[in-house]
């Protein structure tokens, strides 16, 4: 099989990258590097900014690929101060690889979502077709690009899937709650600051999982477009990642809770987020960790790869 995987040299897509590569696929990376740094061996990288429609329109690349679409700035807190920044690195650049599919015949688009798509939900867990509104422009981006990823697919017969993920956690993770407290507390072990009320309650996938997700629908696209939650069957409240962070840690610092008002961390958070995740079981899928299993083995994949190379 042939793949694009757009964002490939960061956290999910170097994954992805490197378990097609070892099952034998041609693989072609295209990142910008803006904050990406892996570079898979057995892969072709090609280096373009993707909201440069006219340097992607030049790419050199064969047709009738299934293309990933990973490539995207997924910082929410950020979303809301840089809004016209974040547009373009979501929606824009999700326009300019969708062009890419269309002129090269891609045989199928996958899009990396966001549980974020549901703002505040109404029913948890939630099924697909639980959409209300987001409540980040992070997530109204996404839901933004999913629609253009659905026009693609009606208009040009692209088969496309958007799959809507959880908070991925494991391997390289570089961003989110877990480098983010281990480094408060490798600052200071005696007090811990926890962005919001730590009863948001959230739901976490581990990175081989989502591989596995990706690799289900990539091995069965499906005419015309479909949406598909990625995620595990719990969740775990904010306060109860910090205690398995500082219990690997082997400390007891005091808590102190700060953020946004109305108990979130920052504007734009979502307090309660699970998915419902029958569709994408009906192909096949299962999950091997819950989210708490998933979210203690990030926090020693984490910590023990700081022992062996301090900074990444
Ligand atoms: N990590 C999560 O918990 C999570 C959850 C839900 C959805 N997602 C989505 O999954 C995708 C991958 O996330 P990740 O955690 O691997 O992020 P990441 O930041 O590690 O990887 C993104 C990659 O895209 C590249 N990139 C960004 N803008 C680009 C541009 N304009 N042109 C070319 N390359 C560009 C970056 O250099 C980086 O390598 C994103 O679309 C993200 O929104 C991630």
């Amino acid at each position: 099989m042939y793949h694009i995987v757009t964002g490939g040299a960061g956290y999910i897509g170097s994954h992805l990258a490197e378990d097609m590569v070892s099952r034998g696929d041609r693989v072609t990376v295209i990142d910008d590097l803006s904050s990406g740094t892996y570079m898979t061996e057995g892969a072709r990288f090609v280096k373009v900014d993707l909201r440069d429609g006219a340097a992607v329109g030049k790419l050199d690349i064969d047709g009738g690929a299934t293309i990933i679409h990973l490539a995207a700035d997924p910082n929410v807190k950020e979303s809301m101060e840089d809004v016209i920044g974040h547009f373009h690195k979501d929606v824009t650049a999700t326009l300019n690889v969708l062009e890419l599919a269309r002129r090269h015949d891609a045989k199928a688009f996958v899009f990396a979502s966001s549980s974020v798509v549901y703002g505040d939900a109404r029913i948890i867990p939630t099924k697909e077709s639980n959409l209300k509104r987001p409540i980040s422009n992070y997530g109204t981006f996404k839901l933004m690009s999913e629609h253009l990823v659905e026009q693609y697919a009606v208009s040009y017969g692209i088969r496309s899937t958007a799959l809507r993920l959880a908070n991925v956690v494991g391997g390289r993770t570089s961003h989110g709650i877990i480098p983010d407290i281990i480094a408060k507390l490798r600052l200071n072990s005696s007090e811990l600051e926890i962005l919001g009320d730590g009863r948001q309650q959230k739901s976490y996938i581990y990175i081989t999982d989502v591989i596995s997700a990706i690799n289900v629908v990539v091995q069965k696209p499906k005419e015309g477009f479909r949406a598909l939650n990625v995620g595990s069957a719990d969740s775990l409240t904010v306060k109860e990642m910090a205690d398995i962070i500082c219990e690997e840690m082997g400390i007891k610092p005091v808590y102190r809770y700060a953020g946004a008002h109305d108990g979130r961390g920052w504007k734009g958070d979502v307090k309660v987020m699970l998915l419902d995740t029958t569709g994408l079981r009906r192909l096949g899928w299962s999950p091997a960790m819950s989210s708490r299993e998933a979210f203690r083995q990030a926090v020693r994949d984490l910590l023990a790869a700081k022992k062996k190379a301090p900074g990444r």
